[in-house]
């Protein structure tokens, strides 16, 4: 496995690489989720790049940048056993060399939901993502649906400017007791990690709901809020039952939808979604 600090290294280790080649971009501290990715870029190419950059332009100035965990030996000797060639791991300054003045904004597809919640979260996003194809020019690059307005951000974003690797979207990989893996499941108090499978039991007890007939818009917020609510120590953020295309809040469930919510446990924040139809 070779380590690249620079995009000079980064080019050096490429020249080399088989292909095609996948990229799995990731913010380090790697879990299952992570290794899901890569196993399945591992799976439909020659060549697998992880990057490994905290990445400052996309936490707001209130969020959690300097409590994100970072292991980067533990990241590296994951990357090693399950295979990956390349590992990027560079410094910001290489990422956003002196003079770097470009935003990447995604329009109406950026707006609701976690672009509510974190604005400018998604323009720092789109903006290292684009930095991340534009170094590795990989055929594909692999996101994980746990995500899934991320993944349809980087896809309009690789449309509209006509970036040659294409963008695929994997399974969320869940603990046994349904709670999503997360980089900052870490931080959750053992209480709060306890009570952190409500998110899960919250979209299942929607997810239901509609599988029974309830096709209300309110009814499957309201279900997702009365779920949340018996969690003393969740505060909810947003709940949505959205049209899976553009993201909007439906009033009925008639076609492909999306439910998702972002809740508080203390300082750590999480979210997960689940999809209907
Ligand atoms: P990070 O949170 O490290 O996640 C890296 C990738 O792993 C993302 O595509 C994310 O959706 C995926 N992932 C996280 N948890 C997952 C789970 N439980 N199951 C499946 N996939 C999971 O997302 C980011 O980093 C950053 O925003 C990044 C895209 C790297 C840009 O900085």
């Amino acid at each position: 496995m070779k380590l690249a600090r620079t995009r000079a290294e980064l080019q050096a280790a490429l020249a080399g690489a088989a292909r095609p080649l996948g990229l799995v971009p990731t913010m380090g501290w790697l879990h299952d989720g992570h290794r899901s990715l890569i196993e399945r870029s591992r799976r439909e190419n020659r060549a697998t790049v992880v990057s490994i950059f905290v990445n400052p332009r996309q936490f707001g100035s209130s969020e959690d940048l300097a409590r994100y965990p970072r292991d980067e030996a533990r990241d590296l000797a994951i990357c090693a056993a399950e295979g990956v060639d390349i590992v990027f791991a560079p410094p910001v300054e290489e990422v956003y060399p002196a003079g770097f003045d470009t935003t990447v904004s995604v329009g109406a597809i950026a707006r609701p939901l976690e672009g509510a919640a974190r604005p400018g979260h998604f323009d720092g996003v789109a903006t290292v993502v684009a930095v991340l194809f534009g170094l590795v020019r990989a055929e594909r690059a692999y996101f994980g649906q746990k995500d899934a307005q991320q993944v349809m951000v980087i896809r309009r974003m690789a449309l509209d400017l006509a970036m040659a690797t294409e963008v695929l979207s994997c399974p969320t990989v869940r603990e046994p007791d349904g709670l999503a893996l997360s980089s900052r499941n870490v931080r959750l108090s053992p209480e709060q990690r306890a009570a952190a499978t409500v998110l899960h039991r919250a979209l299942v007890a929607a997810r239901t709901l509609h599988e029974r007939g309830e096709a209300s818009g309110d009814a499957l917020r309201g279900e997702m809020r009365r779920v949340l609510a018996t969690e003393p120590l969740a505060r909810t953020e947003y709940v949505s039952c959205a049209d899976a295309r553009t993201l909007l809040e439906l009033e009925r469930v008639e076609g492909p939808a999306l439910l998702s919510l972002a809740v508080l446990f203390g300082t750590v924040r999480l979210i997960d979604n689940e999809p209907l139809g």
